[in-house]
C-alpha cells in the first residue's frame, strides 16, 4: 500500500501522458482545461486503492481511474451550467470561459471519452466495467434530474433528498471503488461491500458539499459560497431547517427562497443565519459522522489486513474533515 500522495501523483502523470490537445481545439482545450484545473481526485484515488487493496498492482487500474475522473469532470461542466454556476476550482466554469455550447459537447465528448478508457480491459473485467459505469452513469442524471425538479417544488422530504444526493453523487464514488475491486477480480461479496463502503461515504460527501456550500471560506472553497442558497437548492441544510423552524423562522425561510435579488448577500447570510438558528447544521455534522461510521461498518465483514481497513478508514476521515 501507498500514501494517498502516491495514487494520486501517479494518476496526474499518467493523465497528462494520456490527455493531449488536438484539433478541434475548441472541442478538446476545455476539456483539458477543466482537468488541468485539479481537484481533490479523490474518485481516481479510490479506484486505485481499491485495486491495491485486493492485491492488485494498481496500475492495471489506471484506465478505470481515468474513466472514472473523466466522467466526473464531464458532471461537472454540464452540472455548472444548470446550476449557473462562475467558478470551479477556484476559476471560471468552462461555460464561463467560453459558453454553454462549448460547455455542452466538451462534456459530451468528455463522457464518450470515459467509456473510451475502459475499452482497454479484456473480457469479463471489461464487461462488468461497462456495466458498473452504465449503471452509474444514469442513476448520476436521474439524481441530477431531482436535483433540478426539487428547485421549484414545494414539498420536498428528507428521504427524497438522500435519494437524490445517493443518486447524484454516492454512487459515483462506490463504483470508483468496485472498478478497483473488478480489475483485482475479487467476488461479487467483496465488490459489494466496497461499493456499499463508497456509496455511504458519498453520501457524507455530499452533505459535507451542502454544507460548505453556505459555510466554505470563499478564499480556499473554489466555489461560489451561496451558490446553493441563491439557486434555492433543497438541500439538507434547508429541509432540516424548515423542520426545525418556529412559525416565524419559516415565514422568513419560505420569503428568502422565493426572491431573486440582484445582490444576494443579504439573502445568503439571513439563510445561513437561519441554518444556524434552528440547529439544522448541526444536525448536518452529526448526519456526515453517521453515514462515515455506516461506511466503516461496511468494512468490518471484508476480508482484507486491518491496515488495510485503517488506510480506508483514513480516507474517510480526511473526507469528512475537508474544507474544500
Ligand atoms: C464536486 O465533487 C461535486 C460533488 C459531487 C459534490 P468534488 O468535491 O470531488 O470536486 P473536485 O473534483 O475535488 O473538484
Ligand atoms: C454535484 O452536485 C453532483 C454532480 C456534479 C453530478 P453539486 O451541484 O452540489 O456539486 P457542486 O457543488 O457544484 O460541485
Ligand atoms: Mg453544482
Ligand atoms: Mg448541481
Ligand atoms: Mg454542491
Amino acid at each position: 500500500m501507498h500514501h494517498m500522495d502516491h495514487y494520486r501523483n501517479a494518476f496526474t502523470d499518467y493523465l497528462a501522458r494520456e490527455v493531449q490537445i488536438k484539433e478541434p481545439q475548441n472541442l478538446y482545450a476545455p476539456i483539458i482545461y477543466i482537468l488541468g484545473l485539479g481537484g481533490k481526485r479523490i474518485r481516481p484515488v479510490m479506484t486505485l486503492m481499491a485495486a491495491d487493496i485486493f492485491g492488485e498492482d494498481y496500475r492495471r487500474a489506471l484506465d478505470a481511474a481515468l474513466a472514472i475522473e473523466v466522467f466526473h469532470n464531464f458532471s461537472l461542466v454540464h452540472d455548472d451550467i444548470m446550476d449557473a454556476a462562475p467558478l470551479r476550482r477556484g476559476q471560471e466554469a468552462v461555460h464561463k470561459k467560453w459558453d454553454i455550447n462549448t460547455g455542452i459537447l466538451s462534456g459530451d465528448a468528455m463522457l464518450i471519452c470515459s467509456y473510451r478508457f475502459l475499452e482497454r480491459y479484456n473480457g469479463l473485467v471489461f464487461k462488468d466495467l461497462v456495466k458498473l459505469l452504465g449503471k452509474t452513469a444514469i442513476e448520476v442524471c436521474e439524481g441530477q434530474q431531482y436535483d433540478v425538479d426539487f428547485e421549484s417544488r414545494d414539498v420536498v422530504t428528507i428521504p427524497e433528498y438522500f435519494k437524490m444526493i445517493e443518486y447524484k453523487t454516492a454512487v459515483l464514488l462506490g463504483a470508483a471503488l468496485q472498478m478497483g475491486a473488478i480489475i483485482a477480480e475479487v467476488d461479487k461479496v467483496a465488490q459489494d461491500l466496497i461499493y456499499e463502503y463508497g456509496r455511504n461515504l458519498g453520501i457524507a460527501f455530499q452533505l459535507q458539499d451542502d454544507y460548505l456550500d453556505a459555510f466554505g471560506d470563499p478564499k480556499t472553497f473554489g466555489k461560489q459560497v451561496g451558490g446553493d442558497i441563491i439557486e434555492n437548492k433543497k438541500t439538507f441544510l434547508y429541509l432540516k431547517a424548515r423542520e426545525l423552524a418556529s412559525p416565524q423562522e419559516l415565514r422568513e425561510l419560505d420569503h428568502l427562497f422565493s426572491i431573486a435579488p440582484l445582490d444576494p448577500t443579504d439573502k445568503i447570510n439571513a439563510v445561513k443565519n437561519v441554518f444556524l438558528n434552528t440547529g439544522a447544521s448541526e444536525y448536518a455534522q452529526s448526519e456526515i459522522e453517521g453515514f462515515t461510521q455506516r461506511a466503516f461498518e461496511k468494512l468490518e465483514p471484508l476480508k482484507i489486513s486491518e491496515a488495510k481497513k485503517r488506510i480506508l478508514r483514513k480516507l474517510g476521515e480526511g473526507l469528512m474533515m475537508r474544507l474544500i
